[in-house]
């Protein structure tokens, strides 16, 4: 009996969907066992050595209420695990015999006319006091500019828009330092035009204009600590707000939050200079689709949307594959918000040590995968039949 309850047992964990893993087991918990870490303190940062081992410092450092406001996502989560999960579903397709010695050179892009060291970048997330009590932000101000790399300034940042600015560097590589300002649009739009004001007087290059938040959002984890946003954005968006937000201000303005095909192609057509991908880290709505579908989504209906504007993406971004992968679709920027934050336990140095991290990933994996222009990776890179399965097609 015992025997056959067992078996059953077994068989049941065999058919069972693999458990979901917030990070890979990659040997941190055994690691840290054998030094002389102490549980809930920050690890030394020398032994961060992947984007998610930041996670679980932060984890370990910060109080329970703080965390929770950086990891929570909306409703049971499966968004934000689907974002974590969805580049299982697409393998690669490394070519060999590829001189790929000059890859690195190919790391640099231009987004909007604006030269970088690499395609990522540091995507808007409010509170970065939580991590970093003294400095917040000006950390990611710092780090983007000692590695070159872009950072789009969230509108709830702890510090001000003109703290922010104020800390901008003149000397980076390739000149004065470039920062994005995303915007939400406050129930009262002279709150609004304020700040689009302020940011464009101190020198911000672009405005994000985050459009998925039309709702409060479900979000239990941080409901528990009472950590939910409240912060008065209006529910009356619509892409004619687009047009008066774009008359009052000569900025190039990114919508944020697209997540269709209809909605990459409406905002061509309303002459964004630029797109931006994402599902807000899964934070906004539960069962809205990642970076990676999304991306195909687009490809298979209207593939000219990536020639049209340039398209940036974030959400569940964690590895140098995962950014090839959507490089692959024709995405040009691809973001990550948690890892930042939780990088930002370790101040300037950790968030630095961030970058330099996904910087060698992409180059060391785009070379094993036979890339050799990271500006043109081929669509062939990836086998994304798995996508095609579900994909929504408009024409069906
Ligand atoms: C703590 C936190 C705060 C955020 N605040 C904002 C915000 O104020 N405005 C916004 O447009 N997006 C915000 N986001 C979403 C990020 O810009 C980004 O879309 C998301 O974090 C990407 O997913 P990832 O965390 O899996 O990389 C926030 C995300 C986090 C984690
Ligand atoms: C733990 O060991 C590291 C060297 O491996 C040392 O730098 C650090 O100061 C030690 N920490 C404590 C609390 O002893
Ligand atoms: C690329 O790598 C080569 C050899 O590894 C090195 O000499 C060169 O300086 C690197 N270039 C860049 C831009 O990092
Ligand atoms: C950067 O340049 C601006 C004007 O171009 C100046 O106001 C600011 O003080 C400079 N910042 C630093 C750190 O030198
Ligand atoms: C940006 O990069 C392009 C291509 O590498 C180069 O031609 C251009 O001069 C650069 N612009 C600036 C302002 O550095
Ligand atoms: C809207 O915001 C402005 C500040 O930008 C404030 O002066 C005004 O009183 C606000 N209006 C309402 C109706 O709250």
């Amino acid at each position: 009996m015992r025997l056959f309850t067992s078996a059953g047992f077994l068989a049941a964990v065999a058919f069972a969907a693999e458990p979901f893993l917030n990070e890979a087991d990659t040997g941190l918990v055994d690691y840290l066992l054998g030094t002389n870490y102490t549980e809930g303190t920050l690890p030394l940062l020398k032994d961060m050595r992947a984007v998610l081992d930041f996670d679980y410092a932060a984890r370990q450092f910060l109080d329970n209420q703080k965390y929770s406001f950086y990891r929570t996502a909306a409703g049971g989560e499966w968004s934000y695990r689907n974002n974590l999960d969805v580049w299982k579903k697409v393998m690669l397709r490394p070519r060999h015999l590829h001189d790929v010695s000059k890859l690195n050179e190919t790391l640099p892009v231009t987004f909007l006319g604006y030269n970088f060291s690499a395609p990522v970048f540091i995507a808007p997330a409010a509170r970065g006091a939580y991590a970093n009590p003294e400095r917040a932000e000006l950390n990611f101000v710092d780090a983007a500019a000692k590695e070159n790399i872009l950072y789009t300034a969230a509108l709830y940042a702890s510090k001000t828009i003109e703290e922010l600015a104020a800390q901008k560097h003149n000397d980076t590589m390739n000149g004065p330092q470039v920062l994005f300002q995303q915007i939400y649009t406050n129930a009262n739009f002279s709150v609004t035009w304020d700040a689009m004001k302020r940011a464009e007087e101190t020198g911000a290059k672009a405005f994000v204009w985050t459009i998925d938040a039309p709702g409060d959002s479900t979000r239990h984890r941080a409901a528990r600590y009472d950590t939910t946003n409240a912060n008065g954005a209006t529910s009356a968006l619509t892409w004619d707000l687009y047009d008066e937000i774009k008359s009052r201000t000569s900025l190039p303005v990114i919508p944020k939050g697209i997540v269709t095909v209809e909605d990459a192609v409406m905002a061509v057509s309303k002459g964004a200079p630029a797109i931006y991908l994402s599902n807000h880290g899964g934070r906004q709505l539960e069962y809205s689709p990642s970076p990676l579908e999304i991306a195909y989504e687009i490809h298979r209906n209207a593939p000219q949307v990536f020639q049209q504007v340039e398209v940036m993406a974030d959400s569940g971004v964690r590895y140098g594959t995962d950014v090839l992968k959507l490089l692959a679709l024709g995405v040009k920027m691809v973001g990550l918000g948690r890892p930042f934050m939780y990088a930002n336990c370790y101040g300037t140095e950790g968030v630095e040590k961030l970058i330099q991290i996904l910087k060698t990933e992409i180059v060391h994996d785009g070379a094993q995968a036979g890339v050799t222009d990271l500006k043109k990776v081929p669509r062939s890179l990836i086998n994304a039949r798995p996508l095609e399965a579900n994909v929504f097609l408009m024409d069906q």
